[in-house]
């Protein structure tokens, strides 16, 4: 039983952890994002995969999600702590700043979403009117807040196609619609793991305002880099605490 951190953008690599072998998993699927690390933190064992490969290769609809969670789950992994760059929506996100989500509106289109397709035995409807997990989620707060790093607990994730980023209307569309922060790789991450009885929880780190929330400033690469960097240090203080606190 194993504890997985996906890492997303700003998170291609886990310092501090220490690294003792990647290992190739092959999937019905075909390529996981990269070969998984397994590595040691907070004195566990636990395994590491950025989603968008180990050189930021890999656009958000191109991610073989499919592959990635299988592989995980492969590998006996039962908690995923993903990790994932947002746009801010609401006035609370101000880029830098971390939320815990709690809700998910799925907008990506295209994507292979599900695991139980094809030839199956009965068809299966997974519960998801919570995707994600409690415990974890509460992990990343208690984290937190034993460190004093400030995090909003509670938000709805609007998972958009990219890879481009939205428009001004399309931002106010997804406000109207109850989205609190915006990103491309929340979904179909989140309910694969959920089909696959994999508990899972993300921070999401706020890179920037969304298209249109900052006047006529556009949406920016570098700008997103530039303040990924510097919040990715309490991210990673972050994981390294909920390692030392976990069983
Ligand atoms: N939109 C979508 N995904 C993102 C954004 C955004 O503004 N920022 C970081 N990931």
């Amino acid at each position: 039983m194993y504890l997985a951190i996906i890492g997303g953008t700003g998170l291609s690599q886990l310092d501090g952890m220490e690294e003792m072998r990647h290992q190739v998993v092959s999937t019905p699927y075909g390529e996981p994002s990269g070969p998984i690390t397994v590595g040691r933190m907070g004195g566990q064992e636990i395994l590491f995969l950025p989603r968008h490969g180990y050189n930021h290769r890999i656009a958000p609809h191109e991610i073989n999600y499919r592959a990635n969670i299988w592989a995980l789950r492969e590998m006996q992994v039962t908690k995923i702590l993903a990790v994932s760059a947002v746009g801010g929506i609401s006035a609370t996100m101000t880029p830098g700043s971390l939320c815990v989500p709690d809700q998910i509106i799925d907008y990506t289109w295209g994507r292979p979403s599900t695991f139980f397709e094809g030839d199956l035995e009965s068809v299966t409807h997974v519960d998801f009117s919570y995707p994600y997990d409690e415990q974890l989620r509460n992990a990343f707060l208690q984290a937190g807040a034993a460190l004093s790093i400030p995090m909003i607990d509670g938000g709805t994730y609007g998972a958009t196609q990219g890879p481009r980023f939205e428009t001004a209307a399309e931002i106010r569309r997804l406000e109207q619609d109850g989205c609190h922060v915006v990103g491309m790789t929340g979904m179909p991450e989140a309910v694969l793991a959920r089909e696959s009885d994999i508990r899972y929880a993300s921070l999401n780190v706020v890179g920037n305002w969304a298209a249109g929330r900052s006047g006529p400033r556009l949406v920016s690469m570098a700008e997103i880099s530039q303040t990924l960097r510097v919040s990715m240090k309490d991210v990673r203080r972050v994981l390294g605490q909920i390692l030392q606190h976990q069983e």
